[in-house]
């Protein structure tokens, strides 16, 4: 998959796989070729689309229910897109989104346990066809990343989930890795920060070609 056309990029991760330093390395991979992406996340991306994000990482005690959850994410994710990231890729933009759609197949399909054709179908009325050109999915066990993860600032909605839960939505990442091996790479991400940089690094250069 060689690619001269601005890509739309996604970056996926379990809890605690490093996600932030990750999309910091892959900015600054581009912009040493004289690229500045747009970066950008899910849920969230524009003003509105961010509202709905923290409507749905605040901690409350009236229970979400899966499907309300799903739904949001999918209002965040139209509005993204129309109003972001095609907007910004027909302008000739690389787009960098930490996180995009794999992550609703993952945590509201495998580990809320919504079933994976509604998923699509909902997916498929939302976004037509539309899809990252590649995605780089960060994994690490659940045990690490949780390690890792507490370490940080208080918890939100989903990071307050149990271990059950993150170890459904590694499978989930995993099973969509297995269905789109040429769109989903697959990175380790166990190892110390220079190791996980140079295997991103590797696959950026196997799968992106800015010449
Ligand atoms: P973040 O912590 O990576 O910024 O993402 C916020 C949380 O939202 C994270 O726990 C994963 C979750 N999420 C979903 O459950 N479904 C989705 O479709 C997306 C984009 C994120």
């Amino acid at each position: 998959m060689k690619n001269k056309k601005p890509m739309f990029i996604s970056l996926e991760g379990s809890e605690g796989a490093g996600k932030s330093t990750s999309l910091r390395f892959i900015k600054s991979w581009f912009e040493d070729k004289g690229i500045n992406p747009v970066m950008t996340r899910e849920p969230g991306g524009t003003p509105f689309a961010e509202e709905i994000r923290e409507l749905l990482l605040a901690t409350r005690s009236e229970k979400v229910t899966s499907d309300t959850e799903l739904l949001l994410m999918y209002a965040s994710r139209v509005q993204h897109c129309q109003h972001y990231i095609i907007p910004e890729l027909d302008k000739g933009n690389w787009v960098i989104s930490d996180r995009f759609n794999d992550a609703s197949f993952a945590y509201q399909g495998t580990a809320r346990g919504l079933d994976n054709d509604r998923i699509t179908e909902l997916d498929q009325w939302c976004l037509q066809d539309f899809k990252p050109d590649l995605t780089l999915f960060l994994d690490i066990s659940v045990e690490l990343g949780l390690k890792r993860a507490r370490l940080r600032s208080t918890p939100d909605r989903f990071e307050k989930e149990d271990v059950k839960f993150f170890e459904a939505v590694r499978c989930g990442y995993l099973l969509r890795a297995q269905n789109e091996p040429d769109r989903i790479k697959i990175i380790d991400a166990s190892g110390s920060i220079e190791q996980v940089q140079a295997k991103i690094k590797s696959v950026l250069e196997t799968y992106v070609d800015i010449k």
